[in-house]
């Protein structure tokens, strides 16, 4: 494992709030990634920032009165708020509006351009004549060329997951009627050149999911198209070019220049060499299966056309998206669930466990139910994992005083839990190492779940031989335990840690620290108190209720 490591996930758009869906395929598997590998001793940074331009973010902040400037500013606040009540840690959070990210895209653009992989072109774009402005990417909707699907955006089909070089049947999405074609000069990034090298480069890595490989190599093989960087309107980065200009980059040219740029300005202002430390580390993005396009094929090829000054990315972990109660997910509908709604109910643990635990390290798609989220947390997070700590401490503070006794001589049973505690690390390391976050924390659930047997088997209650051994392995399971949920349940695992008495912050502790038995005799537990309450159903009967419900 690479002692060094940046980890990135997608940049929300400053254009609304946060909600399940997003942190389910993207923030929560990326901050509990950087949670393991601190826990690993990897120096581990994670960056993201506010995604700020492009023509939704104009358009909506023009209809509220407000600029540009004020808009995105006020949703980059909201949205770490909402990050942060969620325990998503990152070690900086910042934006694509930033005057270092505008100097940065300014720069790449020029690098670019004298590598030869700019070129002007006079194209042909849309014009509204009744709304009087030119019309790119959502302003624009249509049959997709490639797979014939209606309905589609012109910037990116929701269908096939490509990007349309031109839009059949087009229509303007604010007032429909169908637009009129008006000449403009604009920069064209040279994809094509980079076909044979991106393909390489998917072949060679080989930590990159072989679905997504796959299909992103076909898109190459189909014949990859000439990348249109200009927009016609106000809000952007400005095009570095002699002349006046009206133009500014595409939003998706620039905003992944963003994981560079902010990961440098944080490194640089925490004196250390950004640039060296990016190259040195293991670059990780995490993003869900919409943007596969831009992170697969346009962002290596705009690093590799700058000579990879700044190195590629080692993992770029994809996952499905998350539908609600079996139903996409929509604002405008009302079906939706924004995550700060879902916090004024219920801790940040709850839906942490329950997301992670539906969410395969894959492209399937998973289902927020409501039902299945109270049985979950009911049965599993509750009845079983606390449970465990409060059964087990809870008897340890009544009848014994809060002193872990030491150990009888043990049996077989005892035996086998102790070595259940013993390979508790390498199960989870495998699994951790590899992104299978559900199955690790299923890992867990069943260690615990041991232990509630062996508990309720070895009877500690009648106080016959064995008890000791019995209350020692526990207690020193529930600290395996702490540990090992940090990632995933970090308020949780800091409450047991506490609890079990123990001083500081369960996040120092080294991820080998879960298997090694440390509470030794004598050691006194702290206050105990249960962990969790349980989901009413009268709770989530109103939740339900609530959906689709027109506010
Ligand atoms: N804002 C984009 C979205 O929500 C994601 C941008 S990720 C970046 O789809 F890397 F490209 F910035
Ligand atoms: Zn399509």
């Amino acid at each position: 494992m690479n002692s060094k490591a940046i980890i990135t996930s997608a940049l929300p758009y400053a254009n609304g709030e946060i909600h399940i869906g997003h942190v389910a395929s993207t923030y929560l598997p990326a901050d509990v990634t950087t949670r393991f590998l601190k826990q690993k001793g990897v120096e581990a940074y994670y960056i993201c920032a506010s995604d700020d331009f492009g023509t939704p973010i104009l358009v909506q902040s023009e209809k509220e009165g407000k600029t540009p400037e004020e808009y995105v500013q006020y949703w980059n606040k909201r949205d770490f708020e909402d990050f942060e009540a969620f325990n998503i840690k990152f070690d900086f959070f910042y934006k694509t509006s930033s005057s270092e990210n505008r100097q940065f895209v300014q720069d790449v653009f020029k690098k670019l351009e004298r590598a030869g992989h700019i070129y002007e072109n006079e194209i042909i774009q849309l014009y509204c004549n009744t709304d009087k402005k030119f019309l790119p990417d959502r302003y624009v909707v249509g049959t997709c060329p490639y797979c014939k699907a209606d309905d589609q955006y012109s910037d990116l089909c929701e269908k096939c997951g490509r990007v349309p070089e031109e839009i059949e049947n087009p229509h303007c999405s604010i007032c429909g009627q169908t637009p009129v074609k008006k000449k403009t000069m604009h920069y064209f990034f040279k994809l094509k050149n980079f076909s044979d090298k991106i393909s390489q480069y998917l072949e060679d890595n080989k930590n990159l999911q072989k679905d997504v490989k796959k299909y992103v190599q076909n898109w190459i093989k189909e014949g990859l198209t000439d990348w249109d960087i200009t927009r016609d309107i106000s809000w952007g980065i400005p095009i570095p070019t002699d002349g006046p200009s009206e133009k500014v980059f595409y939003g998706w040219f620039d905003n992944h220049l963003a994981y560079i740029s902010s990961t440098i300005k944080f490194l640089n202002d925490n004196d250390i060499d950004g640039k060296k430390f990016w190259n040195e580390s293991d670059i990780y993005h995490f993003i869900g299966k919409d943007i596969v396009y831009h992170h697969y094929l346009f962002l290596p090829a705009m690093r590799l056309g700058i000579g990879e000054e700044y190195k590629l990315p080692d993992y770029i972990p994809t996952r499905g998206h998350l539908t609600l109660q079996s139903k996409k997910i929509s604002k405008s509908r009302n079906w939706y669930i924004g995550l700060k709604d879902f916090l004024a109910i219920f801790p940040a643990d709850y839906l942490r466990f329950y997301l992670i635990s539906i969410n395969p390290y894959s492209q399937d798609d998973l289902n927020f139910n409501w039902d299945e989220f109270a049985t979950k947390i009911n049965s599993e997070l509750i009845g079983n994992l606390g449970n465990l700590v409060n059964r087990v401490l809870g008897f340890t503070v009544k009848s014994f005083n809060s002193i872990v006794p030491g150990p009888d001589e043990f049996d077989d049973m005892d035996k086998e839990s102790e070595k259940m505690i013993n390979e508790l690390v390498s199960h989870l390391d495998t699994l951790m190492t590899e992104n299978h976050l559900d199955r690790s924390l299923k890992k867990i659930l069943q260690f615990s779940a041991h232990f509630n047997q062996y508990f309720q088997h070895k009877e500690p209650w009648k106080n016959g031989p064995g008890t000791n051994s019995c209350i020692f392995l526990s207690v020193n399971a529930i600290r395996s335990l702490a540990i090992a949920i940090y990632p995933f349940l970090p308020e949780s695992s800091q409450k047991i840690w506490s609890q079990l008495g123990l001083e500081g912050n369960v996040s120092a502790q080294m991820f080998d620290e879960i298997s090694s038995i440390t509470l030794k005799e004598g050691h006194k537990l702290g206050s105990v108190s249960p962990l969790f309450e349980k989901v009413e159903e009268s709770v989530i009967e109103e939740q339900k209720s609530k959906l689709g419900a027109s506010s």
